[in-house]
């Protein structure tokens, strides 16, 4: 694991970007796994920059979103692929056929899970898997107590994310109860793996996914078995990493 220890939210996502931008320079037709939420949206705006001023180029780019919320339509505004096409998709050269996101309205929301499943197979498996930290240290909506070998499938929210995710909509009813999300085993199989976390109220699910013992408690904690992830962190979220890391800006073991 590589923990990159930055100053704040604007810091993390130049760095989130910069490792994004090499995979891309370096396999221009790289699949990537993304993620929804405040914490990359710094981070799509830095790609969106770079796309603009020197060309990035995503025509070739594969991407599969981590989840989406059950019975939500493209068109919503609160869905994720909504949130996508927002923050990123609509603002580079990504081509819309290239671009997956779990289908909240399917019926049989295990078919679909399989379907995503076979698809992310067949563009030939996550290159670079983007991911934010909930508060309970979720990946995905993989919540505590998640069963480690799942692919992607119907998930039902904790209470914490729902609390957590209610910013986002008029009324904590309102937030969706179901998602469909990748599971553990699909973030596990990329090849790499980015995390990003800022913010104090991260700080506990850090430690819990870096520092604490391997347990589905907390689902991040998995990522201590990944042979390349790396962590970028803001003073903030770093705060209960241990004081001798942080002498260093890149911190590996
Ligand atoms: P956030 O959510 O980026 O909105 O903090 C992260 C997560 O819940 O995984």
């Amino acid at each position: 694991m590589r923990i990159i220890f930055t100053e704040d939210y604007e810091a993390m996502s130049r760095e989130a970007a910069k490792i994004v931008s090499g995979q891309l320079y370096l396999k221009p037709a790289s699949v990537l796994g993304l993620a929804t939420g405040s914490t990359p949206v710094g981070l799509y705006e830095m790609l969106i920059q770079v796309h603009e001023t020197i060309g990035l180029d995503f025509s070739s780019v594969t991407t599969f979103n981590l989840d989406e919320y059950v019975g939500m339509s493209p068109e919503n505004p609160q869905s994720y692929h909504y949130f996508m096409q927002e923050h990123l998709f609509s603002r580079v050269n990504l081509k819309p056929e290239n671009c997956f996101v779990p289908d909240g309205m399917a019926e049989d929301l295990a078919a679909e899970g399989r379907r995503y499943d076979e698809r992310i197979r067949q563009a030939g498996g996550i290159d670079l898997q983007v991911l934010g930290i909930g508060q309970n240290a979720h990946i995905g909506f993989n919540e505590p107590d998640i069963k480690f070998e799942a692919m992607t499938h119907k998930v039902r929210l904790d209470d914490e994310t729902i609390r957590a995710n209610s910013r986002f909509f008029a009324r904590a009813e309102d937030v969706p109860r179901y998602a469909i999300s990748l599971g553990i085993r699909n973030i596990m199989l990329a090849l790499r793996v980015l995390l990003l976390a800022n913010g104090a109220k991260k700080a506990e699910a850090v430690y819990k996914a870096v520092c604490g013992s391997v347990t589905p408690e907390a689902p991040a904690s998995i990522l201590q078995l990944h042979r390349d992830v790396t962590v970028i962190v803001d003073r903030e979220a770093a705060a209960h990493l241990p004081a001798e890391w942080k002498r260093e800006a890149v911190y590996t073991f």
